[in-house]
C-alpha cells in the first residue's frame, strides 16, 4: 500500500526558468496535446513550464528544476518527493499542512499534540509527501506562504512552505480564529480533511435521520426551557445533561430522582474536582446547576445503563478512518472506564484504557453474544460516519463514542470529527496507534487527487 511512486528532485542551473525535464518513464505518463507544456503544481503553487525530455535509458522517476525554481516551488534538490501525473499535469507532493495551536516552548512547540505531530509529519514524509505544521497566525496572505514546522535530525525547523493541498486542523475545539482561517484557506481551493465541528444536537438529529440507525439512539432532546428536564426525568429517571458544543466531558451533568421522593440528585464535574447534591425542587435544581451549565446551550439525554468495572462506568471509542482511496474502515476500538465516582468515562477527565475483548468476556460469557456485540459496534460506527457524512461533507475520520448496557445492547452517544487517539497508546496496541496516524496522511492523498 506504501508504493506510491516517488521521484528524486535535481538541479541544473543551465535549465531555464520555463522548463521542467523529466526522465522519460514520467513522459510517457503524461497526454500532452501539440504544445509541450505542463502545468507543474506544489500545492496551490502552479506555474505553466516547457517540457524537456531527459533521454538516458538507466535514468527513472527523476525531476529537474532551476534551482531558482526549485526555491519558488518551497522545494530542496536531491529530496523524494511523491508524484502525480495526469494529462498534462504534474504535481509534487501532496502538500500537507497540519494546523494547530503553536506554544513558546522550544522543544515542544505543540504543547500536548507535539508528540503526535511528530509522528505525522514523519509518517507523511515517507510517504513522499510535503508535511509539515503550522499556526493559524503564521500565514501571509498577501505571498501565500506558509511559516511552518517540521522535524529532523536538528529537532523542530521553520521554514516557507506553499498553500498546501490538504489540511489538517487539530486546533482547539469549536475556535473562533480556526473557523474564520479555515474559510479564508478553503476559499485558495485548499480542501480540509475534516468538515467544521457541528455539536450534539446537530449531529444527533442527523443520525435520526437513518431509520437503520434509530434503534441504537438513546432519547434525547434540545433543552428550549427547563420544565423539559423534569419531562424527561419523569419518564427516564436518570438523565445526561450536555453541553452542545461541550468536549472532554466538561460540564456534564447527572440527574436522578426516585418517582416516591420529591428530590432530585444531582452530579457534574468542574475543573477535575467531582460536585454532588440534592434538590429539593425543580427551580432549587435550576439555580443549583447555574454555576456549572451558564448559559451554554444543553441537550438532556437518557442514561444509558453503561456496564461498570469495578464500580465505575465503561464505554467503547472506535476509530473510523478513510485510506487513500477514500473508503471507511475501523483502524481500532477500544473501552474506556470512567475514574472511580466519575460520571463521564473520558480519558482526558481521568479515565483509563482496557481492551474491549476483555470487558466483553468479563460480562458475557457466551461466545456468540460477544461476536453479535461487536458485530453491532462496527456496523453503528461505519452507519454513523457514512450518515454523518452526507449532511456535513467529506470526512477523513471520525471517533464514535458507543455505550453497552447490561442486556448486551448497544447505544450510539456521539460522534466526534477531532478524535483523540491515546486511549490505543495506554492499552498497548502500538499497531492500531501507528496506523491511526498514518490514515489522515494516507486520506490526504485521496483528497489531493493522487
Ligand atoms: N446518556 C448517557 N448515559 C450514560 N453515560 C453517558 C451518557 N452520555 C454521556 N455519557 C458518558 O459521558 C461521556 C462523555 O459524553 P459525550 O461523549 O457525549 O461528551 P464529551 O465527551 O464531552 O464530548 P467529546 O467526546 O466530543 O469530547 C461518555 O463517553 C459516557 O461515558
Ligand atoms: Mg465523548
Amino acid at each position: 500500500m506504501d508504493d506510491f511512486p516517488q521521484i528524486k528532485l535535481k538541479s541544473n542551473p543551465r535549465l531555464d526558468t520555463d522548463t521542467v525535464s523529466i526522465s522519460e518513464d514520467l513522459f510517457s505518463l503524461l497526454n500532452l496535446d501539440n504544445d509541450k507544456s505542463v502545468n507543474f503544481f506544489v500545492g496551490q503553487q502552479q506555474k505553466k513550464l516547457n517540457i524537456s525530455i531527459l533521454n538516458y535509458e538507466n535514468i527513472k522517476n527523476t525531476v529537474i528544476l532551476n534551482p531558482s525554481l526549485i526555491r519558488q516551488f518551497y522545494l530542496h534538490a536531491n529530496q523524494k518527493y511523491g508524484i502525480a501525473v495526469k494529462n498534462s499535469e504534474i504535481r509534487l507532493g501532496p502538500v500537507v499542512g497540519i494546523m494547530a495551536e503553536v506554544f513558546n516552548e522550544k522543544d515542544k512547540p505543540f504543547g500536548g499534540q507535539t508528540f503526535f505531530i511528530k509522528q505525522l509529519l514523519t509518517c507523511g514524509r515517507k510517504l513522499g509527501e510535503i508535511c509539515f505544521a503550522f499556526s493559524p497566525f503564521s500565514i501571509d496572505w498577501k505571498r501565500k506562504k506558509i511559516y511552518g514546522y517540521t522535524y529532523g535530525k536538528k529537532g523542530w525547523v521553520k521554514s516557507g512552505f506553499p498553500m498546501p493541498d490538504v489540511v489538517y486542523l487539530r486546533g482547539k475545539a469549536y475556535s473562533l480564529t480556526n473557523s474564520r482561517t479555515r474559510r479564508k484557506i478553503e476559499k485558495l481551493g485548499v480542501k480540509f480533511l475534516n468538515p467544521p465541528l457541528i455539536g450534539k444536537w446537530q449531529t444527533y438529529k442527523i443520525i435520526s435521520t437513518n431509520p437503520n440507525l434509530l434503534p441504537y439512539l438513546p432519547d434525547t432532546r434540545l433543552i428550549t426551557s427547563f420544565k423539559q428536564v423534569d419531562n424527561m426525568i419523569k419518564k427516564h429517571r436518570a438523565v445526561y445533561l450536555k453541553p452542545v458544543t461541550g468536549s472532554q466531558g466538561k460540564n456534564i451533568v447527572k440527574v436522578v430522582k426516585n418517582k416516591k421522593s420529591p428530590e432530585y440528585y444531582y452530579q457534574y464535574q468542574l475543573n477535575n474536582r467531582l460536585y454532588r447534591g440534592r434538590a429539593r425542587s425543580l427551580a432549587k435544581l435550576r439555580s443549583s446547576l447555574k454555576q456549572v451549565m451558564g448559559r451554554r446551550t444543553y441537550i438532556i439525554q437518557k442514561q444509558i445503563n453503561l456496564l461498570k468495572s469495578q464500580g465505575n462506568i465503561v464505554d467503547v471509542r472506535i476509530l473510523v478512518q478513510k485510506d487513500h482511496r477514500g473508503i471507511w474502515d475501523i483502524t481500532g476500538m477500544a473501552c474506556r472506564i470512567g475514574k472511580n465516582g466519575s460520571i463521564t468515562s473520558n480519558i482526558s477527565s481521568g479515565g483509563s484504557g482496557r481492551k474491549l475483548e476483555t470487558i466483553l468476556k468479563r460480562n458475557f460469557p457466551d461466545e456468540i453474544k460477544r461476536e453479535q456485540i461487536i458485530d453491532n459496534i462496527k456496523y453503528v460506527s461505519l452507519e454513523a460516519a457514512k450518515t454523518l457524512e452526507k449532511f456535513i461533507g467529506e470526512a477523513g475520520e471520525m471517533g464514535i463514542d458507543i455505550g453497552i448496557d447490561n442486556n448486551g445492547k448497544i447505544w450510539f452517544i456521539e460522534a466526534n470529527l477531532k478524535p483523540a487517539r491515546q486511549v490505543f497508546s495506554l492499552i498497548g496496541e502500538r499497531q492500531i496507534r501507528l496506523e491511526s496516524v498514518k490514515k489522515p496522511m494516507l486520506y490526504a492523498r485521496y483528497l489531493a487527487g493522487f
